[in-house]
């Protein structure tokens, strides 16, 4: 089973994935995964109690945790993760069972191909301090543009699922006139007009819509892909 949801500014937002609210996952097991589209915060204040405690909470659930950064992530500290392979692409194990799937990346999860791709700008620009609250490494580089063109060029430009946190500009259009422009939304324009895929999903716009048949904005709600 593989089930996606939106942003959890752990802990703010995490509640949608306690039993209560989550409670398909009595059923589940390690080798079923809730994918996270961004603002995870699962990694803020390295080494501090209240990290250690989420990580450990989501390590002790009958899931494994995949999430894409979004844009209030600390970027610093996710990107000190060492970097490993797993399931055909990058990644930062957090623990275990808690992985953060890096940028440009596809993978092979269930027999089904995923393209990710973290990051965003964030709207809050202003009042949050960099380095604490804020991490300039919110929008991906260059180079990881170029990854993300590389292995969706390996892929042929075919996967089953998109997974990202912000979207194409097109999209936000339809959700926000007042959102955000940027060389990544620039960078999705781009791959929505190229890449084949059966659906995208996104958070970042705090909101739960099926925007058209083939993107869904999620927030609250945890939905089944798989
Ligand atoms: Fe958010």
């Amino acid at each position: 089973m593989i089930y996606v949801t939106g942003d959890i500014h752990c802990p703010i937002d995490i509640s949608k994935l306690n039993t209560k609210n989550f409670p398909i996952q009595r059923k589940m097991t390690k080798s079923d995964y809730l994918i996270i589209c961004g603002d995870a915060g699962i990694v803020w204040k390295p080494g501090s109690g209240e990290d250690k405690w989420w990580q450990k909470w989501l390590e002790e659930k009958n899931f494994t945790t995949l999430f894409v950064d979004g844009n209030h992530e600390n970027h610093s500290a996710l990107q000190a993760y060492p970097v490993e392979m797993w399931n055909g692409g990058k990644v930062h194990r957090i623990k275990p069972s808690v992985i953060h799937l890096m940028r440009g990346q596809v993978y092979n999860i269930e027999e089904c191909s995923f393209f990710t791709m973290g990051g965003a700008s964030s709207t809050d620009r202003e009042y949050r301090k960099e380095g604490k609250s804020w991490w300039r490494e919110e929008l991906p580089c260059k180079e990881e543009h170029q990854e993300a063109i590389q292995n969706l060029e390996r892929a042929n430009w075919r996967v089953d699922y998109v997974v990202t946190h912000t979207v194409a500009d097109s999209i936000i259009c339809r959700i926000d006139p007042m959102g955000i422009h940027d060389t990544l939304t620039e960078l999705f324009s781009m791959i929505e007009k190229k890449l084949e895929y059966i659906h995208w999903y996104f958070g970042h716009f705090h909101g739960d819509k099926k925007i058209d048949e083939k993107h869904t904005l999620l927030y609250q709600t945890v939905i089944q892909i798989k």
